[in-house]
């Protein structure tokens, strides 16, 4: 980017640096009793710019009223490369998460680091006072999620989880016409995940369980976190079996490449999984699907179509909003902090999705069913 971008980007959006103090609030109370002047901007950092940061970064440039005043990374590389394309906003580069929250500029923290970093991190962020983005999952150990649940809880700025799709559709309409029982009363859902090729082999976290929680936590937590919106509820029990049985590479790898889960909500509602790392190119029905059971009809969340018993053809979910879920989930989180909301995809459904991924890992590795009150006397 260019600095005439940033230029014209201030004259449109209003002024600097004022906004700060107002949008740092003392309890959360006070939270919902400040205001902050329309034209403030937000002065927003990022923690981690890898594949992932990257656009977190290109979505918080693309935000309305907010700057980036600071960068971290390990790697001088990446600092560079986002540093460059955000050069408008002169951020500050960090190579310590700790002294970027020493820096003052600063309102907001995005977190996109690997997975084993987000407790440590996002508790930092919280208790510094900063409103925190944090990528999924919110961690990758029970007791660990509960450490960022109180922060959050005790915290003066917002926590928002990094589970982007339900800002858009189709998974935000559908959620909400089942909400509304459009499909009455849901008693089942089959979903699955299937993906293509093999994880990114430069990322050589994404391959081991202690830094990546494994592809159940690392990745499903999206699926999961749609489940429970559309339950609202969390599982009571999960039985599952998996493997590494086709991928070795890279050295070090110990991650399950396929794994099913058969899922009880309580009070006859069920829902079977399966997710792998596997699929070659044009296999039918591979890719992500979610298929929703409902009293009156049946919900096909992908194809945002709605089959009712006894109607020869299935009624449209509305598309909206349309457009990319991260820039959404982007826009919404820094609209909360100006309007003192809690963000939708907040500490509980953070909370409730990792668990979710944690009883199902635990049920496969114990190779058993596992009831979510063992996992919570862990905390
Ligand atoms: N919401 C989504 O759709 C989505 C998609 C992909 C990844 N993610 C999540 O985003 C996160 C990052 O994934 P990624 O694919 O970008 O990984 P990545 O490896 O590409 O990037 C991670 C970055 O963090 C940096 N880093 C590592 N340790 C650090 C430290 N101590 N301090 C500062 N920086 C550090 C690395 O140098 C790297 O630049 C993960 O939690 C992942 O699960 C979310």
């Amino acid at each position: 980017m260019n600095g005439r971008k940033g230029i014209s980007r201030r004259r449109f959006l209003g002024t600097g640096v004022a906004a700060t103090s107002t949008v740092l609030l003392t309890s959360r109370a006070a939270r919902a009793q400040t205001t902050t002047a329309e034209t403030d901007d937000i002065r927003a950092g990022i923690i981690g710019v890898g594949g992932r940061g990257s656009g977190l970064l290109a979505a918080m440039n693309a935000s309305p009223r907010v700057r980036v005043t600071a960068i971290c990374d390990i790697d001088e590389n990446h600092l560079n490369r986002a540093a460059a394309s955000v050069e408008a906003d002169r951020p500050e580069l960090f190579k310590d998460f700790r002294r970027l929250l020493d820096f003052k500029e600063l309102d907001a923290v995005v977190i996109a680091t690997p997975c084993h970093l987000h407790k440590e991190m996002a508790v930092a962020v919280l208790d510094s006072g900063r409103h925190c983005y944090c990528e999924k999952p919110m961690a990758i150990t029970a007791p660990d999620v509960n450490a960022v649940y109180k922060a959050a809880k005790r915290a003066r700025g917002i926590f928002q989880i990094g589970t982007q799709l339900r800002y858009g559709a189709p998974w935000k309409t559908s959620i909400e016409a089942i909400q509304n029982g459009i499909i009455g009363k849901v008693v089942f859902i089959r979903g699955h995940r299937h993906n293509i090729g093999d994880l990114p082999h430069d990322r050589q976290w994404l391959f081991e369980r202690d830094k990546c929680g494994d592809t159940i936590v690392e990745q499903a937590v999206h699926e999961f976190d749609i489940y429970n919106q559309i339950f609202q509820d969390m599982p009571r029990r999960i039985a599952g079996f998996g493997s590494q049985a086709l991928r070795f590479d890279p050295p070090g790898r110990d991650i399950l490449d396929n794994y099913v889960l058969a899922v009880d909500y309580g009070n006859k509602r069920t829902l079977d999984y399966s997710h792998s790392w596997i699929a070659v190119d044009h296999v039918p029905c591979d890719g992500r699907r979610e298929l929703v059971y409902g009293e009156k009809g049946q919900l096909d969340v992908e194809e945002g179509k709605i089959y009712f018993k006894g109607a020869d053809r299935p009624e449209l979910v509305d598309m909206e909003p349309s457009g990319d879920t991260t820039q959404l989930a982007i826009d919404d989180f820094f609209r909360c902090i100006r309007e003192h909301r809690r963000p939708m995809c907040d500490e509980e459904s953070g909370r409730s999705a990792t668990l979710f991924a944690l009883l199902g890992r635990k049920a496969l590795y114990e190779g058993r069913v596992v009831a979510m009150t063992e996992l919570l006397a862990e905390m």
